[in-house]
């Protein structure tokens, strides 16, 4: 049996409709994104799983996001996560179709045999709400894309927009250090301030009628900051928390099948692969509020 059936108790679970909202992502980006969530959505239950020891995973191959991302939503379906958000750029550009076209069908029919009952699970990423809103936002037609560099290979981003609007003029920038300095809690020191410049003056150097930035990373609004500050008000900069949550609850709206399955005690937990002390500090910093952290293995 898949490792992620043996749990009898999250069965039990799920038929007593006691289901959570999963988030994960590498490392400590994703708290951007469920802060966003749980501030439109708080009457849910939330689990987040951060894998920041195996974190930056925007430098690594294909397979290996792929298997790091996968290994982490299975860990968060066995921990009654009926839903999981990759709050994660880098996993839902290179993860998340491989994911939904193989691994999920046969997760939900594997459910299916062993429960006996309308038992489903399923994944949703960052990209498609985020490229929803980029045409409604810019004047000029020229649109920056800052994204890992696993992100900015995959074109995901390049691809949903021109579906979208084939006029629009799109530039990418890999920006390689900026998910490292955030993880290390070095994103407000002089050094990160020359990165941080560094990537944004290499965007407009290949295009100086951007008028609007994509945060194509959802670590990169603990920067948002300084970016905002060295581009000046004629550049908009999109960060993605609030899009992801207006796109969730419409997803919920239309999806009762997963809505009533959700629990409504308003709780939210942690796990890190990482020490749980340092990641507590850490997250406590970026969301101004205590967090309690667990930590845990995935391999
Ligand atoms: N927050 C992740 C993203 O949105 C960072 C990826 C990484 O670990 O490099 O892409």
């Amino acid at each position: 049996m898949p490792f992620f059936l043996r749990n009898s108790f999250f069965c039990s679970n799920f038929a007593a409709g006691i289901m959570k909202i999963g988030v994960f992502d590498s490392g400590y980006g994703g708290l951007t994104i469920l802060e966003a969530i749980r501030r439109e959505l708080p009457q849910y239950d939330y689990l987040y799983l951060g894998d920041n020891a195996r974190a930056p995973y925007g430098t690594h191959s294909f397979d290996v996001i792929y298997r790091y991302t996968l290994q982490a939503v299975k860990y968060l379906f066995e921990q009654d996560c009926t839903l999981v958000i990759l709050a994660c750029n880098t996993a839902s550009a290179k993860a998340l179709r491989t994911i939904q076209q193989r691994d999920l069908p046969e997760i939900n029919h594997q459910l299916q045999i062993t429960n006996h009952q309308s038992r489903r699970v399923n994944v949703l990423g960052v990209i498609r709400p985020t490229v929803e809103a980029v045409p409604a936002l810019t004047m000029t037609r020229h649109i920056g894309i800052l994204g890992t560099p696993a992100t900015v290979s995959s074109e995901s981003y390049v691809m949903e927009l021109e579906k979208i609007d084939s006029s629009l003029v799109i530039t990418q920038q890999s920006c390689p250090l900026w998910v490292p300095l955030i993880e290390n809690n070095e994103h407000n020191t002089p050094g990160a301030k020359f990165f941080i410049e560094k990537y944004l003056d290499e965007l407009l150097a290949k295009d100086h009628l951007i008028d609007t930035i994509v945060l194509g990373c959802t670590h990169y609004p603990l920067i948002k900051k300084q970016i905002d500050h060295y581009l000046g008000d004629k550049i908009t900069t999109i960060a993605q928390g609030e899009l992801e949550a207006k796109s969730l609850a419409d997803y919920l709206s239309r999806h009762p099948e997963y809505r009533s399955k959700l629990s409504a005690n308003g709780t939210c937990h942690y796990l890190t692969t990482e020490n749980a002390d340092r990641f507590s500090q850490s997250a406590s910093l970026f969301l101004s509020s205590p967090v309690q952290a667990a930590h845990i293995d995935l391999e």
